[in-house]
């Protein structure tokens, strides 16, 4: 009843890489040496601003995930947080900045495409273009939006989820010392924080056609937004709702990522680099606090702190 586009861009990303990257050693080790190289940093006070921190988790991760050289990682975080700003209320004010990251970015993946194609590789890139040439699901224009949209839902939705995270545990000390005790709760710990304090607000929608729903009415073109925040605290659903606790037992699923034929893409990278870092963080930020006031995103889509002061006894 309800949809957005009908490009199904999803075959080419899930025939290898969602399998390869949710669960294999060697993405993980990846993972592993990322999360020592900015640990090994002596930046790394006791007294810090976490929301920048998380950065290069995800840049990280994503850049590997599409081959890039790690000298473009700057380029593309810069141009990556301008085009974020188009999922808060300052749509309006930040036009430019919005229109100059989204230039940026599909000029990048312009460049992404044109190297690949010279080079293949087995990589992500390559099948997406392998399905391209092949020509009947995926046009040379959705190609590039494919990975403009690949590199801009890997940074800013997972660099904002971590930092979601840390709000979250700062506030909840047994919790982290839990976690720290017993890094297989990752996984558990990991849906939890994705239900209780997720980076996505919810999943737009389109109507198209007219319908009517809980007594409301509906018509062809409304724009629905559904908040699936709401849904991860209904209480019919999740017992407990309002407790932040990772041992919940995992019955119902959280609905973060969405759902349907535009369900996440990378919800796999997503939940493995969370789970990946997490415990290694809950092990070496002991007594994690909040050290001032914390300043969330106004109005905005994809959300968590901007302004994220923690301390922790190093
Ligand atoms: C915690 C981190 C993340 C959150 C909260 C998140 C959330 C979402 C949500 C809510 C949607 C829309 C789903 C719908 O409309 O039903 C979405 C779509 C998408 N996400 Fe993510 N995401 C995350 C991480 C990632 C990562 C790491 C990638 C890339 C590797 C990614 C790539 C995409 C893409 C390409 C789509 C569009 C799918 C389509 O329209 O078919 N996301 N994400």
């Amino acid at each position: 009843m309800v949809q957005t586009e009908e490009v199904d861009t999803t075959e080419a990303f899930r025939r290898q890489q969602v399998a390869e990257i949710n669960g294999s050693a060697g993405e993980r080790e990846e993972l592993e040496k990322r999360h020592g190289e900015v640990w090994s940093n002596d930046e790394v006070r006791s007294v810090f601003e976490f929301e920048s921190f998380a950065a290069p988790f995800a840049i990280a991760a994503i850049g590997h995930l599409l081959g890039s050289k790690e000298s473009d990682y700057d380029k593309i975080y810069r141009a990556s947080s301008d085009l974020a700003l188009a999922f808060t209320g300052q749509i309006g004010e930040q036009r430019e900045r919005i229109e100059g990251g989204l230039a940026v970015l599909n000029s990048y993946a312009d460049d992404l495409i044109a190297e690949h194609r010279r080079h293949p590789a087995a990589d992500l890139v390559s099948d997406l273009i392998a399905v391209e040439e092949g020509g009947d699901r995926l046009s040379e224009s959705e190609l590039r939006m494919l990975i403009t949209i690949l590199i801009f839902g890997g940074l800013d939705t997972t660099q904002c989820q971590f930092a979601c995270a840390i709000a979250v545990f700062a506030e909840h000390p047994d919790q982290w010392e839990l976690l720290a005790a017993h890094p297989d709760l990752a996984p558990g710990a990991t849906e939890e924080i994705l239900r209780y304090e997720p980076a996505g607000a919810g999943a737009p929608r389109r109507a198209v056609t007219d319908f009517a729903f809980e007594g409301l009415d509906f018509h062809e073109g409304d724009v629905v937004f559904p908040s699936t925040m709401a849904a991860n605290r209904d209480p019919r659903v999740f017992k407990n709702a309002d407790t932040f606790d990772i041992t919940r037992p995992r019955g119902a699923t959280q609905l973060t990522f969405g759902g349907g034929f535009h369900y996440c893409l990378g919800a796999a990278l997503a939940r493995a680099e969370l789970e990946e870092a997490l415990p290694v963080l809950a092990q070496r930020l002991v007594g994690l606090g909040p050290a001032g006031q914390a300043e969330w995103r106004k109005l905005a889509t994809i959300r968590g702190p901007e302004f994220l002061p923690v301390s922790f006894n190093r």
